[in-house]
């Protein structure tokens, strides 16, 4: 795909993975402290592609989680067991971490599992997550099916809808709830009552506007916890959602990334939906590490007043 044009200077190279989303950066290091500069074209550049994936770079969880603390305070994963060293370093893996293969049934790899589903990174939070950050150390060799990482573009999804459905949707919200993993996962074993109690339902619009782009919509559900939209009955609520998967599934939204070790693949929750393609985890290894840059505010619907001052709607899409 074509380069994209940085500002002079910037030190590395663009190149778009994708027409969807998506970029490759060349010629950066970044296990070192980035120049302000130099990291105002990377926020430049993660804003524009929202998939920024740093090739060839050399990080062990430290230098992982000073690269990742440059765009933000870091999230805290959930739950102990499936983080390593720090409860910000969150372990993705087939592999425990001692380094043994783990079997297909135990619980960390049915939570693997479960992010096959497309989904937002800590959605189930009040304020989720602005960013995500995966640093690829053993990946799917070359010709073996599967584990790639899906990606789509919820602007992008969002835009193509046609005016009804845009109505249809613009006074929807969705339950996000970590525990529901479990409804989803049953062979998982239960959290503790004070991880349970640490992560209540929350409920979110589904669509999202953004004030860091002019208003701009986009969709944001998720189904990794939950397989309804709320807003109608329940059997309206599964049909929108199963609806909604086929249509954000399409080609033209998406890009999925086939790993190379030592990819650092960066993305924005909130406009990104992503998903864990599945493969032979009896066969294959598989470990990267996670950490994940927080929020700075909730999701906001297009009845917040500060979008429909803004954008002069006050009423239901399109007044
Ligand atoms: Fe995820």
């Amino acid at each position: 795909m074509g380069a994209y044009a940085l500002p002079a200077g910037a030190g590395f190279a663009v190149n778009r993975l994708s027409p969807a989303l998506g970029a490759e950066i060349v010629g950066l290091d970044v296990s070192r402290p980035l120049p302000p500069h130099t990291l105002a074209s990377v926020r430049e550049a993660f804003q524009t592609h929202h998939v920024l994936c740093f090739r060839d770079q050399r990080l062990d969880d430290a230098a992982l989680t000073a690269f990742s603390t440059q765009f933000g305070p870091l999230e805290k994963f959930p739950e102990k067991d499936k983080t390593r060293g720090a409860p910000e370093v969150y372990h993705v893996a087939n592999v425990s971490a001692e380094g043994e293969q783990l079997p297909p049934e135990d619980p960390r790899v049915i939570f693997q599992r479960n992010n096959a589903r497309w989904h937002t990174d800590s959605s189930y939070r009040y304020v989720p997550s602005l960013a995500s950050l995966l640093y690829g150390i053993e990946v799917l060799p070359e010709g073996a099916k599967g584990g790639e990482t899906g990606f789509s573009n919820m602007l992008a999804a969002y835009a193509a809808l046609d005016d009804a459905m845009k109505a249809h949707l613009d006074h929807l919200h969705q339950v996000h709830s970590y525990g529901d993993i479990r409804r989803l996962e049953p062979q998982m074993p239960p959290m503790s009552r004070e991880e349970r109690d640490a992560l209540p339902p929350v409920t979110h619009p589904l669509v999202r506007v953004h004030p860091d782009r002019d208003f701009q919509r986009s969709l944001y559900f998720t189904s990794n916890t939950s397989v309804e939209i709320g807003g109608g009955t329940l059997e309206e609520g599964r049909a929108l959602h199963a609806q909604l998967l086929d249509w954000i599934s399409r080609n033209e939204f998406c890009y999925y990334h086939r790993w190379r070790a030592n990819d650092l693949v960066m993305w924005d929750n909130r406009v990104l939906l992503h998903r864990a393609i599945e493969y032979d985890y009896a066969r294959y290894r598989r470990v990267l590490r996670r950490t994940t840059i927080a929020g700075s505010g909730p999701v906001m619907g297009p009845y917040w007043p500060v979008a429909r001052a803004a954008t002069g709607r006050r009423g239901p899409w399109p007044s």
